[in-house]
């Protein structure tokens, strides 16, 4: 039975978190395996919102495992204050494992994070400045604190203090800021050992267990491919791998183990944070699009950067994760539009086209869209259930981009409540679609 990935196949807030909550459903186990609380997804169940930016989406089921795998950046603090708001709230928590060997996100990496976007000025990345990058840089540097660490105070002291060392330059302005204090930085990190001991596991373990039972197991990517530090817009991109690949390496399976790779997109695109963006509207209709999506970020209520369906990026995505299903979501918020735009290829510098995605940075920095123009509706959608409830060309739409990027579109959103989809296909293992 199943392992199935769920990636976001634009620039992230693709609505992963509902995907993943549907899905979930039928899985034994959530498994996150990248990312750190730069993600946010809300989930509306019941009339009820639920906001998480650690804790994957599965946890509102009962019974299920919900794991934070190895390869995700966690900071304590805010893992706690998520189990605080679930606690508080009568929600059953004993599902939720934590990677022992998942990272930690320090005081100082926050530090970082913000003196790195100064220093860079308009060159800035525009971070979500929670400490991700370094502190997935400490990981490569092998400086990382560690979740087991927690448990131990001796060696938790011993580990922080070479961290600092080498920092100690860059990290002059906060010389007497209390968040750089060893002893207090270490009491405060025990006590969340403490707080989190009963979640700490070996949740890869856990997962081989799981998957060699024939129990389905979802594995939750963050962010989005075109963020991925190997393959999306660098340097305009988070520190770790959103594909699908990397949920073999953040959970600790082998690519056998996966069998199916979900990519979701929204029926436009959006972006936060600095970066080209090759669709991006900046007149009426983008702001039009904003407002009737609510596109401002989860995570740091920033306004997200609108554009038009970006078909080549999207094929582009497609073939590095592997994709067998499409999952397009908010397909509502087109709905008004006289006429929708996708693009289906770029124009760069000298009028030269590029039909596939460019590898260079200048390249893709001077790149617009050349689109295709299908018709839009006006006809209310939100109550829509099934396919045929959808006005014809709604259903062109969603036709040309399975055509366009060669994978089926098997999950349509029109609303934000969960039972605001239309199921084209169930995920199944029997008959995986090839994503050449
Ligand atoms: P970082 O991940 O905080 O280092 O930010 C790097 C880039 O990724 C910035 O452009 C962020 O806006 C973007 N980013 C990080 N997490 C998310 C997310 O969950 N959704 C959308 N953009 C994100």
């Amino acid at each position: 039975m199943p392992g199935i990935v769920i990636v976001g196949a634009q620039w992230g807030d693709e609505g992963k978190g509902k995907i993943t909550d549907l899905l979930a459903e039928q899985a034994d186990a959530v498994v996150r395996f990248q990312g750190g609380n730069n993600a946010g997804h809300t989930i509306v169940r019941d009339g009820e919102t639920f906001k998480f930016h650690l804790i994957p989406s599965g946890i509102l089921y009962p019974g299920k495992w919900c794991m934070i795998g190895n390869g995700v950046v966690v900071d304590p603090k805010v893992l706690c204050e998520e189990l605080d708001g679930l606690r508080a709230r009568s929600m059953d928590i004993s599902g939720l494992k934590l990677s022992a060997n998942a990272h930690l996100i320090m005081p100082y990496h926050r530090l970082l994070d913000e003196a790195g976007e100064a220093r860079l000025g308009k060159l800035e990345i525009g971070t979500t400045r929670r400490g991700i990058g370094p502190c997935y840089s400490d990981k490569a540097a092998r400086l990382g604190i560690r979740v087991q660490d927690l448990l131990d105070g001796k060696i938790l002291k011993k580990k922080i203090m070479a961290a600092l060392e080498p920092k100690k330059l860059t990290l002059r302005p906060y010389e007497r800021d209390p968040r750089l204090d060893l002893q207090s930085m270490t009491e405060e990190y025990l006590t969340y050992g403490h707080r989190l001991e009963q979640h700490i596991a070996d949740t890869t373990s856990m997962t081989h267990k799981l998957l060699d039972d024939g129990k389905p197991v979802l594995f939750e990517g963050a962010q989005g491919t075109l963020l991925d530090i190997d393959h999306g817009t660098y340097p305009f991109v988070t520190s770790s791998n959103p594909v699908a690949g990397a949920a073999c390496v953040g959970a600790g399976v082998g690519p056998k183990d996966i069998d199916e790779v979900w990519g979701v997109t929204k029926a436009y695109a959006t972006r936060v944070g600095a970066g080209p963006f090759p669709t991006e509207l900046d007149e009426e209709v983008g702001e039009g699009l904003r407002q009737k999506g609510g596109e401002f970020g989860t995570t740091t209520g920033r306004a997200r950067r609108t554009g038009w369906l970006d078909l080549v990026a999207l094929k582009y995505a497609s073939r590095i994760n592997g994709l067998t299903h499409l999952a397009v979501t908010k397909l509502d918020v087109l709905t008004g539009q006289e006429t929708l735009k996708v693009a289906t290829r770029y124009r760069g510098e000298d009028e030269a086209i590029f039909e596939t995605y460019p590898y260079h940075q200048s390249v893709l920095h001077h790149a617009h869209g050349e689109y295709e123009e299908l018709p839009g509706w006006s006809e209310d959608i939100t109550e829509a259930r099934s396919e045929s409830d959808l006005p014809q060309a709604a259903r062109e739409y969603l036709d040309y981009i399975a055509d366009f990027v060669g994978v089926p579109v098997a999950l349509i959103g029109v609303g934000p409540g969960r039972e605001q989809v239309i199921w084209t296909e169930t995920p199944s293992v029997t008959t995986p679609v090839s994503a050449s």
